[in-house]
Parts: structure tokens; C-alpha cells; sequence
């Protein structure tokens, strides 16, 4: 039997449900907030992600389904999609036009990692990206608005919070750490060794215990802030403060991703095991023109579609609709003919095989139908049709004519 590779699920069913009432909820706020959607394809150019997301994090260096297509093309899956959106953002002169430009987005994307509860290969996202706005109140409105939706689904989260700094206070720092690190060198994992030549402030967030026992002592990214940034991040925190979100201060939070300046955040759930990161974002003020389009400030967040779909708090499922079936075979074309002629207006399902009453109450009670409806050879004598409502439970028979 050919199965679906690691890591790469179906979603049906129920599962479908919670995944498209989730769609459905965060496209609704993100509408509410001036966002507008925008589908990026899910092959790109490697070298988009290479001078994006960065060559020396794990996503680019380990994870990118990449491949040679047949014009000798150099390609990979999207592993995230914020690089497609800006490359579109530039492709359409939009950096050119100025102005403040708004996207939300949903889709595959595809990491080659090792697969466990929570982590998938292919896996969704809702995200949303926010071009032209050169303040922290947008920062702020991220927040809120990723606050927004998952409180639209019942899902319970801390807010872990962090500022990279920018090109002004971020080198000094990275040589400070740099210079920390290099003393304690003989102790550190290799994959730290090896983050001390690419990129160093990603030590910072190693899951080895050992080396994080040794960087205790390791300068700290908010105390390394400029004027600039650190008067934007004591902003932030008293916007969001007046806004009602509790947030804790993680000055290890570096993120995943090389194009972040400024804020960084992520929102964590202690309901679903150790890939506990539900969403995730920040700032990317110099993305745009790292990727050849005129520096435009830049803002944005993604969520874990699965990793919430454990979460949601689905609202209760409400009957709806027809079903209608035929008692005898007799009646099975007239119970199609009033299904098309019902349908359009109203959820039907037709049963297509004779049945009797008990089965296709069953069968209505199955789809949640809220009115199960049966022919037999004495409806069609008398023109009629049975009818019963499934939520107060009463019956009737009705006249074809007034059905
Ligand atoms: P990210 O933190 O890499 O950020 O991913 C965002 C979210 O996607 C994570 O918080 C997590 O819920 C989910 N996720 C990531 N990897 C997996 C996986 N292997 N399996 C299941 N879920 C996963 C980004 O992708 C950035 N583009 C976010 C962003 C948008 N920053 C600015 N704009």
C-alpha cells in the first residue's frame, strides 16, 4: 500500500472542521484589521530563501525541500512564507509605489525535519505581513491582533517578547557575544562552534543545558539596545500593558529566521507538548532591501495551523439542512428531482438507495440534518412528504406543492 510520506498528514473529516473554522476565524479578524489576501506560489527560487530566511539558519542549512526542476532550475518548497510575500511585494513595484500595504495569507509550507508530535514536513500557516509602517503601534497591532484570534478559538497562551536591536546597536552586540562565547569555546556544542562563524546570537537559544549553563553570564540583548530601539521597546511594552496583553520578556528569543530587526515575538502554548510555539513574529525593517527593493519597513507574525487545530475550542455543531430519502424504490427519482429542486438554497444530501424509516432517521441523524424527509408509495399516492424535524423532534406530512 503506497502512504503518505513522514511528516505530511491528510486532514478530513473533523480534523477539516477545526481547520477551516480556524481559516475562517483568523481570515475574518485579519479582514477586520485592513488586511487583504494574497497566494504566493509554493515553489520558489532557492536563492529567495538563501538571502531571506539567511544560508546560515537551520530551515535554509538542513531543511529545504530543494531540488534541480528540468529548465536546471535551482528550487525549493516555501519553507515560510514571508520571503514569497516580499519577493511579490518588490516583484509588483508595490516598494515603488509607497504607502502602507497589507497581505494575509494561508498555506502549505514544507520543512525537512525530524518528525514528532507537533512537527510536521508539510504543515499550515496563517500569516499576515504588513508593509510601510515605520511605527511600534504596528508592532503592537501584530500582538494584539494574533491575541485576537486565538481568542476567537478559545486557546489559552503566554507572550514571550524580545528586541533584536537594529544595524546601529546589533554588530556591537554580536562582537560583545562573540567575544564572550569564543572564551568559553572548549565547552560548547558544535553546533554552537559552528553558529560562532555564521550566526552568533543564535547560541543564545541552544537547547543544549551545558551551554546554556555557561552562558549565563553572556552579555544581554536588552541591556546592548540604542536610544532608538530601546525607547521603541518600552513603547511597545506600555501599549500592550494599556491594551490588556500580558507578555514575559525573553531576551534569549532570538527566532528561527535571520531577517528579524526589533521586535521579536512568539506565542507558546503549555497545552501541547515540547513544540510548544504557536505563532511567531516581528519585525523585518531591512528585508526589502535585501531582497533589491527600496528599504520599506516591514512587520509580521505566522501561526501553526496544526499545532492549533489540538487547541480550538470548536463552537458547538448546530443541525442544518435536508435529508431526504425514499422508502420504496419507486420513489427514489422523485426524491432526487426534490433534492436538486431544494438544493442552492439549502443544504440537501440525497440517499439514493430505498430504505426504511428507522435507517434513514439514522442517516439524518448522521449528517446532523435538521429535517430527516421520506417518500414511500403512499406519499406518491398522495402527493405528500414526511417530515420531521430532528431539534424539536415533531412530524409531518406535507403537501409536495408546499414542501
Ligand atoms: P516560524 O516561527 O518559523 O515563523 O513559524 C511560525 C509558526 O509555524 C510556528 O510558531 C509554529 O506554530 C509553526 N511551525 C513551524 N514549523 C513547524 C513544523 N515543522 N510543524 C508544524 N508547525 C510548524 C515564520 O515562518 C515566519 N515567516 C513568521 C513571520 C511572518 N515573521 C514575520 N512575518
Amino acid at each position: 500500500m503506497v502512504k503518505s510520506l513522514r511528516g505530511m498528514n491528510d486532514i478530513l473529516s473533523e480534523d477539516y472542521e477545526r481547520f477551516t473554522y480556524f481559516i475562517n476565524t483568523a481570515t475574518d479578524v485579519a479582514q477586520k484589521y485592513g488586511f487583504h489576501f494574497i497566494e504566493t506560489p509554493l515553489l520558489e527560487e532557492t536563492a529567495l530563501f538563501k538571502r531571506s530566511v539567511g544560508e546560515s539558519s537551520d530551515i535554509v542549512g538542513k531543511e529545504m525541500y530543494q531540488f534541480t526542476d528540468k529548465g536546471e532550475n535551482d528550487v525549493c518548497l516555501r519553507p515560510e512564507g514571508t520571503a514569497g510575500v516580499v519577493r511579490a511585494f518588490i516583484q509588483k513595484k508595490l516598494d515603488k509605489a509607497g504607502g502602507v500595504h497589507r497581505f494575509f495569507y494561508h498555506g502549505s509550507m514544507f520543512r525537512y525535519e525530524r518528525p514528532q508530535k507537533g512537527r510536521l514536513r508539510q504543515f499550515h500557516q496563517f500569516g499576515v505581513e504588513s508593509f510601510g509602517v515605520d511605527s511600534v503601534y504596528e508592532d503592537a497591532t501584530m500582538i494584539m491582533m494574533t491575541s485576537d484570534i486565538l481568542k476567537r478559538c478559545g486557546i489559552g497562551y503566554r507572550l514571550q517578547l524580545n528586541s533584536l536591536g537594529d544595524q546601529n546597536c546589533m554588530p556591537d552586540y554580536k562582537a560583545n557575544l562573540v567575544k564572550f562565547v569564543t572564551e568559553c569555546k572548549d565547552g560548547i556544542c558544535e553546533d554552537c562552534v559552528r553558529r560562532l562563524d555564521t550566526n552568533p546570537i543564535r547560541v543564545l537559544d541552544c537547547k543544549n543545558d551545558k551551554c546554556q549553563t555557561l552562558y549565563e553570564g553572556a552579555p544581554k540583548l536588552l541591556n546592548s539596545l540604542c536610544d532608538g530601539c530601546e525607547s521603541d521597546f518600552t513603547k511597545l511594552k506600555k501599549i500592550l500593558t494599556d491594551n490588556g496583553i500580558a507578555y514575559e520578556i525573553d531576551t534569549n528569543l532570538v527566532r528561527g529566521l535571520d531577517y528579524y530587526s526589533k521586535t521579536a515575538f512568539e506565542f507558546v502554548s503549555d497545552n501541547i507538548g515540547s513544540q510548544s510555539a504557536i505563532a511567531g513574529g516581528g519585525r523585518y525593517d531591512r528585508l526589502v532591501e535585501f531582497l533589491d527593493g527600496r528599504p520599506t519597513p516591514a512587520v509580521g507574525f505566522a501561526m501553526g495551523i496544526e499545532r492549533l487545530m489540538e487547541l480550538i475550542v470548536m463552537p458547538e455543531s448546530k443541525r442544518e439542512g435536508y435529508y431526504i430519502g425514499a422508502m420504496d424504490e419507486e420513489a427514489i427519482d422523485l426524491v432526487v428531482r426534490l433534492t436538486q429542486e431544494k438544493r442552492g438554497s439549502q443544504k440537501v444530501i440525497c440517499e439514493f438507495k430505498a430504505k426504511n424509516l428507522k435507517n434513514h432517521l439514522k442517516g439524518a441523524d448522521k449528517i446532523n440534518a435538521k429535517f430527516c424527509c421520506v417518500i414511500g408509495t403512499n406519499e406518491i399516492k398522495d402527493g405528500t412528504i414526511w417530515v420531521k424535524d430532528l431539534e424539536s423532534k415533531s412530524e409531518k406530512v406535507i403537501l409536495l406543492k408546499d414542501f
